[in-house]
C-alpha cells in the first residue's frame, strides 16, 4: 500500500515540477513513507531519520517530510521527538503537499494529518518508476474499519472508502497499453470494495480481467469472514485471475481470534479453506500470522501450528505480536506474553512454514507452468525469474525472452522458496 501511495505522491510532485534523483546528496527534498504496523516498523523509521541529520548539516535548506502512518499516527509528537523533520503529511493529505512545501520553505514546520472519508486518489495517474514495467499495483480502495483488536491501520488510514470502478478499469487498461502484464489490486479488505452501484469486488474484477486475457490479474488483501462464494465463481471463470489467496488467519484458536476481533472462528476459516479447494482445485494459498498475541498459551499456539499443517500454507508472512498504543488491545488486554517466549513460537512457526513450502514447491516438480517473465535472476544474467499463477517464483535459464513474455517451464528441482526449470512448447 505505501508503495503504490508513494507513486501517487510522485505524481503529484511531478505535476509540480519536481524531479527523482537516485543520489540523496543531490536531494533538495527528501520524503520518508513510513509504517506504523509493528514498533519496528517505526524504529527503522527513526534510524533513518537520524542518518539524514547529516544532509541537513551539509545542506541547511534541505527539507525532510515523513509521510503516511506514522505521520498521521504522531502528529506533532514526531516534530517534537524528531526536530531534523520540517513536514508531516498523513495518507489522505497528499494533495496538500505542494502547499505545505511552500510553508517549508519558509522555515516553518508544516502539519496536514486531516484524515478524509472520501479521498481515493482517482484521478491521479501513480508514477511508476522504478518497477519491472510488468507488474502493478492499483489501489482501489483506501481505509479499513474492521478494528481488530491489535491493529492501528483503522487509526491512521481512516474510513473505508471505495475508488471510482471505471477509473480503476482505465488505468489497468493503460498499463496493460504500456506493456504491463499484471496488475494487483490492492485494499485492507478488498471484500468490502462497493461501487456506488452496489456492485462489489467479483464485479469490478472481472470487468479488469476482460481487457485482455494476457493481462493476469491478483488482488490483496481479503478478510476471511467475507471471503464469498461469489468472488471464488469469479475466480474460477476467469483463468486470467491468479490461482493464489492471501487469507490471513493471525492464529488458530477460538480464543485468540475471539480477543484479535476477527469475527470468524477456526471453523469458519477451515470451512472457508475448503470452499476455495473446491471452485479453485489449484488455487496457492498465503497468511499472516501473529505469534504471542495477548494471554496467548502453548495450547493456542499449538492449534496454530495444527491449522498451519492442515491448511498446508504455500507461503506466510509471521510477525511477533508488538502492542501499538491507542489500539483495542493496548487499552484492554495485557501484552503478557514474555518476549522470549514470543520468540520461540515464531521460530517454531517459521520452521513449520520452511517445510510446508518446501512440501509445497516439491509437489510441483515435474510439473509445467505458465510462467510472466518479470526480471533476470537476482543470481545470473543467464537466466530470468517470474512468477506461475500460484505467485510461486520460478527461475528458468534465458534462451532468447524478455521481462512481459509469457512462457511455459517444466520444474525440475526446488528449494522452499524458488521453483527452477526449462522453457518447453516453443
Ligand atoms: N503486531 C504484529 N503484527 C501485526 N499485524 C498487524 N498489526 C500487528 C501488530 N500489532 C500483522 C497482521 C496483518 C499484517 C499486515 O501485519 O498479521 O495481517
Ligand atoms: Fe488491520 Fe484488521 Fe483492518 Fe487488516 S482487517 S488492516 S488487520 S484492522
Amino acid at each position: 500500500m505505501n508503495f503504490s501511495d508513494t507513486q501517487i505522491v510522485n505524481s503529484i510532485m511531478t505535476d509540480h515540477d519536481f524531479e527523482t534523483t537516485d543520489q540523496i546528496n543531490d536531494a533538495d527534498l527528501i520524503f520518508i513513507n513510513t509504517c506504523s504496523i509493528r514498533d519496528n516498523a517505526e524504529k527503522r523509521v527513526r534510524a533513518r531519520l537520524q542518518e539524514f541529520k547529516r544532509y541537513k548539516k551539509q545542506k541547511p535548506g534541505l527539507i525532510i517530510g515523513v509521510l503516511g502512518c506514522m505521520a498521521e499516527r504522531l502528529k506533532e509528537q514526531l516534530i517534537e521527538q524528531e526536530k531534523m523533520v520540517d513536514v508531516i503529511v498523513g495518507p489522505d493529505a497528499y494533495r496538500d503537499l505542494p502547499r505545505l512545501l511552500n510553508v517549508a520553505e519558509t522555515g516553518q514546520k508544516a502539519i496536514n494529518v486531516i484524515l478524509s472519508a472520501d479521498e481515493t486518489y482517482a484521478d491521479i495517474s501513480p508514477v511508476r518508476i522504478d518497477g519491472s514495467g510488468v507488474t502493478a499495483f492499483i489501489s482501489i480502495m483506501r481505509g479499513c474499519e474492521n478494528f481488530c483488536s491489535y491493529c492501528v491501520v483503522p487509526y491512521t488510514r481512516g474510513r473505508e472508502r471505495s475508488r471510482d470502478p471505471q477509473t480503476i478499469v482505465d488505468e489497468a487498461a493503460a498499463l496493460f497499453m504500456e506493456g504491463y502484464r499484471e496488475v494487483t489490486l490492492l485494499g485492507q479488505n478488498v471484500n468490502s470494495y462497493r461501487c456506488s452501484d452496489d456492485s462489489g469486488f467479483p464485479e469490478l474484477m472481472a470487468r479488469v480481467a476482460a481487457i485482455d486475457p494476457a493481462l493476469r490479474v491478483r488482488f490483496a488483501t481479503s478478510h476471511p469472514k467475507d471471503l464469498s462464494d461469489n468472488l471464488l465463481q469469479t475466480m474460477a471463470a476467469w483463468p486470467n485471475i491468479c490461482r493464489s489467496i492471501h487469507l490471513p488467519v493471525q492464529s488458530g484458536s477460538d480464543h485468540m481470534l475471539k480477543r484479535m476481533n476477527r469475527r470468524y472462528t477456526r471453523n469458519w476459516y477451515l470451512n472457508r479453506i475448503q470452499a476455495i479447494r473446491q471452485f479453485l482445485p489449484d488455487c496457492a494459498l498465503s497468511t499472516d500470522i501473529i505469534s504471542g498475541f495477548s494471554s496467548e498459551t502453548e495450547e493456542d499456539h499449538q492449534q496454530t501450528l495444527d491449522l498451519m499443517r492442515e491448511v498446508g500454507y504455500d507461503y506466510a508472512y509471521m510477525f511477533k505480536y508488538s502492542e501499538r498504543p491507542n489500539t483495542l488491545a493496548a487499552k484492554k488486554y495485557k501484552d503478557d506474553v514474555p518476549e522470549e517466549v514470543k520468540s520461540r513460537r515464531l521460530r517454531e512457526i517459521i520452521d513449520l512454514q520452511q517445510e510446508l513450502s518446501l512440501l509445497s514447491n516439491q509437489k510441483d516438480v515435474g510439473k509445467t507452468f505458465e510462467v510472466l517473465v518479470e526480471n533476470e535472476s537476482k543470481k545470473s544474467k543467464k537466466e530470468l525469474s517470474g512468477r506461475n499463477s500460484q505467485n510461486k517464483v520460478v527461475v528458468f535459464p534465458r534462451i532468447n525472452h524478455q521481462p512481459g513474455n509469457y512462457v511455459r517451464v517444466k520444474i525440475t528441482a526446488c528449494t522452499p522458496a524458488t521453483l527452477r526449470g526449462f522453457i518447453v512448447d516453443e
